[in-house]
């Protein structure tokens, strides 16, 4: 197979940088077998069901489902929980992983809220899950904090779209939810998340005091939700950092801000390594 070429200024710009920001949306996880969600079509291709019932991402992806149909919100979300665990991050996550671990400094930005990367091996506390984490739980009425996932399994009738079971708050017995930020969602317990974006304010100032090179390496991010997006160009701007986006469907960018490459995420990597 004939492999794109990635102009050499950009691989220089990769290979040369002190330190690394990878950013990552759902198309990362595409090479490992996950499905994006991209647009209503994507989003009812990975969930047929969802299509059945006329609800969209948005429309399924909110808290009240878990108050007023919990069956319903654990079928999608129980599904998800085991999905994610029992995926085997692709080769592209390792690469990029002995990419950072070269530099003086790096961190990740990601929208996912699969744990891939832990999974690949990328340090917990050089992340940012800015949406939150499927493996992580709340409770839906107390403040009871987050707990962890684990152990927990969530049986799932998929001909029907229901949760058989589903967990609940350890101290006050309502449902319990996943540690994620959902459409029109006022009750998400922020602290996890706000606890990693204080590492990475910690990251960002570190780059800027030691005047470090920065390269930002953005895989499958999307936009429809374009958090990831919109927070690599800031720091792209504000840090004179070099952006480099690879996108197989949405790779344009601001040739001031860097430059985008027109792959799929691994094949992408591939290239932007390949000499
Ligand atoms: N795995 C997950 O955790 C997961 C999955 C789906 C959606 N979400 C949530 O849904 C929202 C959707 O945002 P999003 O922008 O991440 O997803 P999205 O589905 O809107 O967009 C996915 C992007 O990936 C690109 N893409 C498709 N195939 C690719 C490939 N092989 N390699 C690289 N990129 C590829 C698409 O062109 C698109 O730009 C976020 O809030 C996120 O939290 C999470
Ligand atoms: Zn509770």
């Amino acid at each position: 197979m004939q492999t794109m070429k990635i102009p050499q200024e950009v691989k220089r710009r990769f290979l040369q940088a002190d330190a690394l920001l990878i950013t990552a949306g759902a198309g990362m996880g595409v090479d490992s077998g996950l499905p994006d969600f991209r647009g209503n079509e994507g989003f009812w291709r990975a969930y047929p069901e969802a299509r059945r019932l006329g609800l969209s991402f948005a429309e399924l992806a909110n808290p009240r489902w878990f108050e007023e149909d919990p069956a319903l919100a654990w079928a999608f979300y129980g599904h998800r929980l085991h999905l994610y665990r029992t995926t085997q991050p692709h080769e592209g996550f390792s690469l990029l992983l002995q990419q950072a671990q070269k530099r003086q400094a790096w961190f990740l930005f990601t929208s996912n809220v699969d744990g891939q990367f832990q999974k690949a091996g990328f340090d917990e506390d050089r992340i940012v899950e800015c949406h939150g984490s499927i493996h992580h739980l709340q409770c839906t009425r107390c403040d009871a904090g987050i707990w962890r996932a684990d152990g927990v399994t969530v049986p799932v009738d998929m001909a029907r779209f229901r949760a058989l079971d589903w967990p609940h708050c350890p101290q006050c017995g309502a449902t319990a939810r996943p540690n994620i930020l959902m459409f029109g969602d006022w009750g998400w317990d922020a602290s996890r998340t706000q606890a990693q974006e204080a590492r990475f304010e910690a990251f960002l100032r570190r780059v800027a005091d030691e005047n470090l090179r920065l390269c930002i390496v953005e895989i499958g991010a999307g936009t429809a939700v374009p958090t990831v997006r919109h927070t690599g160009e800031a720091i792209a701007e504000r840090l004179g950092a070099f952006l480099i986006r690879i996108n197989p469907r949405e790779p344009q960018i601001d040739p001031q801000l860097g430059a985008g490459i027109p792959l799929g995420g691994l094949e992408g990597l591939r290239a932007l390594l390949s000499r």
